[in-house]
């Protein structure tokens, strides 16, 4: 099997979750599987190697979970983009809309210093809504957002090419 197909065969879709007519891609399966997951990330940090990237920030929740593991390997800091009302410092905070809601999000105000280096991780792109957010957010803080990357894109839904009209590179590993 090839890399991406195997990183395909490791995501479950879920019909009409959590709204009918939504197909969810459900990355815990790719989570739970070792090779998988190790895998995936080893193929979203091979770009960045080198480059002094100062700090992940990566989307709640499943943004997290790479992002945990792409500073870790990356040798950078780890910012977590949340949202409302659970972060406990001041925060900026952003409305978005998503392929199934709408919701806001925020970051602490001293969480990226103004000139850092900054990669955007999260499991998937959808309608772009929610990384566009984060992008907003870390700019209000100064960061230099170097890239953004998802294990999924869902191309139909417009998400890469929306970042990339922000001047945002961006990197995926399946569609
Ligand atoms: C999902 C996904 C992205 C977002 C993508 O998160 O993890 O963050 O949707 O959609 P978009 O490109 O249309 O904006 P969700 O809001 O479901 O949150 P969760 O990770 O907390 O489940
Ligand atoms: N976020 C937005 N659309 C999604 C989908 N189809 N599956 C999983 N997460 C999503």
């Amino acid at each position: 099997m090839s890399s991406k197909n195997a990183l395909s065969a490791a995501i479950r879709s879920i019909p009409d979750y959590p709204k009918p007519g939504i197909i969810f891609r459900d990355i815990t399966t790719l989570l739970g599987d070792a090779v998988a997951f190790g895998q995936a990330v080893d193929e979203l940090v091979a770009p960045y190697a080198g480059l002094g990237v100062d700090k992940i920030a990566g989307i709640e929740a499943r943004g997290f979970i790479l992002g945990g593991a792409l500073a870790h390997q990356l040798k950078a800091g780890f910012v977590p983009i949340r949202k409302k009302g659970k972060l406990p410092h001041q925060t900026v905070r952003m409305a978005y809309s998503l392929e199934y809601g709408t919701d806001e999000m925020e970051i602490h105000v001293d969480a990226v210093k103004a000139g850092e280096k900054v990669i955007l991780t999260d499991d998937l792109i959808a309608t772009g809504g929610t990384a566009e957010g984060a992008v907003k957010l870390l700019r209000q803080l100064g960061a230099e957002i170097v890239s953004a990357c998802f294990v999924i894109d869902l191309p139909d839904l417009g998400g890469r090419r929306r970042l990339e009209e922000l001047g945002v590179e961006v990197r995926t590993l399946v569609e």
